[in-house]
């Protein structure tokens, strides 16, 4: 349960329901890793503002919430698809399907993070981190892109991470991964703009989500957290949407190459030069 947040829709509103203004009716969406955390959030988001949703997951009943939920709104479509983006084949099988039809944006969410000293790492586990969060991206990348060349329009947000552009102890095989990401990013935004298809990096900051649930248990690993945050809380899921639903936008067509942190502020460095009062 996420804790309340002040707002003027009141003690506590999903941010998908208060992005407005934007109309993603007719365009189809596909978001990898849309079974858990981050990527349940954003295509609610995305289907809320009109998208049809395709939830790529590598087990489809880990969908079936959200799948139904969307169906509920009775906004756009969705859909559930099987993929392992670890297999370049089931990528391929994927965007044989949906490649020449209209698929307009690619969320690349898939992925984690493991967090460990360095040289606790063996070789497997230093090649599955990067594997699992730079090699997914690249490979839907590609296989995305030509259907979106031939329809000289598209909308790729990759989901990198704050360690794209700062430093963690015990991040340093993700933080790479994700710095590559970044600069994925940066590269196919120059190679693919003149087809009208943008390609950003929306970077979270320290989300609580099942994915570091067991860190979020720790009660003094969260308080040197929040006091190094400058909104004073961890990130929850739908901290995105709106930024998720703007980066997609048919009007964001000239913002690309981008990497927009949201992150509560803590890439600004966040260390109180003031001695902190009792
Ligand atoms: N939480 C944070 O603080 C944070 C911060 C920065 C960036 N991120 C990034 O945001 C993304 C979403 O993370 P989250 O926090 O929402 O964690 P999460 O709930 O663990 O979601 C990760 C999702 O990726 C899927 N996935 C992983 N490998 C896959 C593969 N080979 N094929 C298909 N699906 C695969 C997982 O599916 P399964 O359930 O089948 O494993 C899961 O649904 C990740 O890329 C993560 O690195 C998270």
């Amino acid at each position: 349960m996420v804790e309340p947040i002040a707002s003027r829709f009141g003690a506590y509103t999903p941010a998908s329901e208060v992005v407005e203004g934007i109309d993603l009716s007719g365009v189809t969406a596909i978001v990898t890793g849309a079974g858990s955390g981050i990527g349940v959030e954003t295509a609610r988001a995305l289907a809320l503002a009109g998208a049809d949703v395709v939830l790529a997951v590598r087990r489809p009943d880990a969908a079936e919430a959200v799948a139904q939920e969307i169906n509920a709104m009775g906004k756009g479509s969705v859909r559930t698809e099987q993929i392992d983006l670890s297999s370049f084949r089931s990528i391929r099988a994927l965007a044989a399907r949906w490649g020449e039809r209209s698929l307009n944006i690619l969320i690349n969410n898939a992925g984690g993070g493991i967090i460990r000293p360095f040289l606790e790492h063996d070789a497997a586990s230093l090649r599955a981190t990067v594997d699992r969060n730079l090699w997914t991206a690249l490979w839907a990348c590609h296989k995305a892109l030509p259907g979106m060349v031939r329809r000289n329009y598209g909308r790729i947000i990759n989901i990198g991470s704050v360690t794209s552009v700062a430093g963690y102890a015990g991040l340093g095989p993700y933080g790479a991964s994700r710095g590559g990401v970044r600069q994925l990013t940066m590269s196919l935004a120059d190679d693919w703009g003149p087809h009208g298809i943008t390609v950003n990096c929306l970077a979270p900051g320290w989300f609580k989500t099942t994915q570091n649930k067991v860190m979020y248990e720790d009660k003094e690993w969260v308080a040197y957290l929040t006091d190094r945050i400058p909104v004073k809380r961890p990130g929850q899921p739908d901290d995105l949407d709106s930024a998720v639903v703007f980066l997609a936008a048919e009007s964001s067509r000239y913002i690309t190459g981008q990497t927009l942190l949201v992150d509560g502020g803590i890439s600004t460095g966040a260390v109180r030069a003031l001695p902190k009062k009792s």
